[in-house]
């Protein structure tokens, strides 16, 4: 059976397949998941990736069971991660899990009927997510994933964006990656790629960026720093680079850059539901 666990369940095919066709799917509302229902299985906050992928499924004819609140779930008497996946499996074709602990999606996947994916497991990956950040960057580079200097910023340490879309953009040749983040909140030693810079003063790399990848302080992860890039800063930007943010956005960015052709963050979005409409369909159809 097929899951989409890590980053590394996806090889370029699969990855270059599904952004091939995301962006035919401006004006598809097709049927082609009719009959079809996804679980959507939040254990932590969503706005983006559950409406996300319940749109998707949607658009293309298909249902969503929405367990978005486990509070009103049987999670809350007491039944664990292993029998309600047994539980969803009997009553769905697929299940989109996010859930507090790392390797959750892997627990899960071991056990299940049925397909899972992963929509974020604690600090660990977060892979779909990764899929509509690559293509974001495919789609507004000429359809080029190489030889770019991508800047990250931000809670390098707990977020799980960052560390899914490095493992991505490791693969392609001549990327070069430079990490900006409070000493205590760097990215882990042990995913670092080869051709790395850490730093951190985004002064030091701004204007030598073309992808710069912006992160909130994962507070529920226990980070407690602040920070917020300013226009002056955004400024030294090259004129031809992007800015991405996996979103929510809380005070990183400021508003006042929202109208700048390189703000690629609310883009991102409507990428993520082509994305996620392609790979719905691949797993269901
Ligand atoms: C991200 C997440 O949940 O990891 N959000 C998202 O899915 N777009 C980023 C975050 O919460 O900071």
């Amino acid at each position: 059976m097929q899951h989409l666990l890590s980053v590394n369940d996806m090889n370029e095919n699969f990855i270059f397949d599904i952004w091939s066709k995301a962006s035919d799917q401006k004006e598809n509302f097709s049927n082609v998941l009719k009959s079809k229902i996804l679980t959507n299985l939040f254990y932590e906050p969503s706005t983006r990736t559950s409406s996300s992928f319940y749109s998707a499924m949607v658009r293309q004819g298909g249902s969503v069971i929405p367990i978005n609140n486990v509070k009103f779930s049987s999670a809350i008497k007491g039944e664990s991660l292993e029998d309600t996946i047994i539980t969803m499996g009997t009553m769905s074709d697929c299940i989109v899990l996010r859930h507090p602990e790392i390797g959750s999606s892997i627990k899960a996947a071991n056990i299940s009927s049925v397909p899972i994916i992963n929509a974020g497991d604690g600090e660990g990956e977060h892979p779909t997510q990764t899929l509509l950040d690559g293509f974001t960057i495919f789609y507004n580079n000429n359809k080029n994933i190489d030889n770019l200097r991508v800047t990250m910023v931000g809670d390098l340490k707990n977020g799980r964006t960052v560390k899914s879309l490095v493992k991505l953009l490791s693969r392609y040749s001549g990327n070069h990656f430079n990490f900006v983040s409070p000493a205590d909140l760097r990215f882990p030693k042990e995913l670092l790629p080869k051709k790395s810079f850490q730093t951190e003063r985004i002064e030091d790399v701004i204007s030598d960026t073309d992808v710069l990848y912006v992160t909130r302080v994962q507070t529920e992860r226990g980070s407690d720093h602040r920070y917020a890039l300013s226009m002056s800063q955004l400024r030294s930007l090259p004129d031809n680079s992007i800015v991405m943010h996996p979103l929510p956005r809380v005070n990183e960015i400021p508003r006042e850059f929202d109208q700048d052709p390189r703000a690629k963050y609310f883009d991102q979005m409507i990428y993520g539901l082509w994305c996620r409409m392609v790979l719905l369909e691949n797993f269901m159809s």
